[in-house]
């Protein structure tokens, strides 16, 4: 009975040695800390943690501008695709004013895809991070005035899709923002 319960703790022990001393765990829990940290201070936490988590994989850097890169990547993808489907309901709809107020997303994506997004994205190779908070500036911009002309027809996807790339937007550029303080050497005199 008493050889039995102490094995029991002993097992005990062992797990609990292994969940929390084992280095990879031990570096994915940081990891995970740095990721929360820069989405608490970013402007939409629960989409920054979410969008982040999910997308992380062996090839991206977990670091300030990984993080940054990883949702420049991911708002891309969403605003080069819908530019394609925008594309294809603008050549088929027959609705006059929906194909007026598409023409206009039409070329808010078409900037925000091939400029501003093409731009912040080789500036973040370039570490050239006031470029970057400024491209995904302008991109917020240009995601709102394609709102303005959908946001009273019967196309709910793209308001949301707008928002989407608002919203990410706002948190690369609140990680940028980091990246871009400048760094304070201590004083030594
Ligand atoms: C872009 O993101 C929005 C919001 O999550 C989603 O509704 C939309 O389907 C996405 N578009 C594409 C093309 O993935």
């Amino acid at each position: 009975m008493i050889v039995k319960r102490s094995l029991t703790l002993i097992i005990l022990h062992l797990v609990t040695s292994l969940v929390f001393f084992v280095p990879p765990i031990q570096s994915k829990l940081s990891h995970t800390s740095l990721l929360e940290q820069i989405c608490r201070q970013s402007p939409h936490y629960h989409l920054c943690v979410m969008t982040l988590r999910s997308s992380i994989d062996h090839r991206s850097k977990e670091d300030i501008a990984g993080f940054a890169r990883l949702t420049l990547e991911i708002v891309n993808a969403n605003a080069s695709t819908t530019l394609e489907n925008i594309q294809k309901v603008y050549v088929k709809t027959g609705d006059p004013k929906l194909k007026e107020a598409l023409k206009y997303c039409l070329v808010s994506y078409n900037v925000i895809v091939k400029e501003h997004l093409r731009e912040a994205l080789n500036a973040m190779n370039e570490g050239d991070y006031k470029v970057v908070e400024q491209k995904a500036y302008v991109a917020i911009m240009e995601a709102g005035s394609c709102n303005n002309k959908v946001k009273n027809l019967a196309i709910p996807p793209l308001r949301d899709t707008n928002r989407y790339v608002q919203n990410l937007c706002a948190i690369t550029m609140s990680i940028v923002n980091k990246l871009n303080q400048p760094y304070q050497p201590i004083s030594t005199t």
